[in-house]
């Protein structure tokens, strides 16, 4: 079959099952299977594809129709400059995630060898971006889950900085010595209300439960990471972290801090950075 022909195929059952950007998606599953470019396709419009490949992106279709994120499906997503392996059980990273990156870039850019805390670092995506934007950063990443760390040093190798980071199974800072302090505590920790976890979107359920119930008000993870953070703080230290705008009124920030809001792709509080005068 002719690889258009192919694509319209999945586009059409994806628009049957009510998929969101199903062009989109058939495209990126076909090019993925493929191996092809897109300026492959463009080139030559009499491209084709052979039996197997077809029957696997039926079946990549199929797993796509059933709920099952298109990152699980190809096994890898993009963050900032990054690619980054994903497989199920590990948390996919969100383009809002990257604003908050970008404002830990502009926080730390007057320290000229920052160390990093990174909580809940799933695939590794904050610690690796860091990493590789700021040359010459000691960072430490931890996470509860083992499935995440042992994604996320995969990730670090692949993109060239497994020596800047140093990834530890921890419950938030419990692995850590308190007296290790940071220049910078960076994370996007659960917040999605333990009540609103029902009403998730079926590909959102696939992701791993603690990385997304935030307990009650969807505050628990936000506001222990910021109680606890002024044990593991340096004197000029600053706490950057994702949240959610909706809990925004249970966010418990201690009055010894001063804060600022980062906004989010439409205006909204997606983070806030925390620090002492
Ligand atoms: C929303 S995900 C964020 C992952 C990654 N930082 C990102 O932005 O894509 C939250 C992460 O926090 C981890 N996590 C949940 N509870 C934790 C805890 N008590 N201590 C450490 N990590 C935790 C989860 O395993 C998950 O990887």
């Amino acid at each position: 079959m002719f690889y258009r022909d192919v694509v319209r195929l999945g586009e059409q059952i994806l628009v049957q099952a009510g998929v969101e950007d199903p062009a989109w998606a058939s495209e990126i599953l076909l090019l993925y299977i493929t191996g092809k470019k897109k300026i492959d396709i463009y080139l030559d419009r009499e491209v084709k594809v052979g039996e197997r490949e077809r029957k696997y992106f039926i079946n990549a279709i199929n797993r796509l129709t059933s709920g099952e994120p298109i990152q699980y499906i190809i096994g890898e997503t993009f963050f900032m400059d990054v690619v980054i392996n994903i497989k199920k059980g590990v948390f996919i990273p969100r383009p809002e995630t990257e604003l908050i990156v970008e404002q830990a870039l502009k926080e730390i850019f007057p320290v000229k060898t920052a160390s990093i805390l990174d909580i809940g670092t799933g695939s590794g995506v904050i610690a690796i971006s860091l990493a590789h934007f700021r040359k010459g950063v000691e960072i430490v990443a931890t996470d509860i889950s083992e499935i995440a760390i042992k994604q996320a040093r995969e990730n670090a190798k692949i993109n060239g900085v497994r020596d800047d980071i140093c990834f530890v199974i921890s419950d938030m800072y419990a692995a850590l010595k308190q007296e290790k302090k940071f220049d910078l505590i960076i994370s996007n920790p659960p917040y999605i209300p333990d009540t609103e976890i029902s009403r998730l979107p079926p590909n959102v359920l696939q992701e791993p439960m603690i990385a997304l119930n935030g307990g009650k008000n969807g505050m628990q993870a936000i506001n222990r990471i910021i109680q606890e953070s002024e044990l593991y703080l340096k004197n000029n230290g600053k706490v950057v972290i994702e949240i959610d705008p909706d809990n925004i009124e249970y966010l418990d920030i201690p009055e010894y801090y001063r804060y600022k809001f980062i906004q989010g792709f439409s205006g909204e509080k997606r983070g806030c950075v925390i620090w002492k005068d």
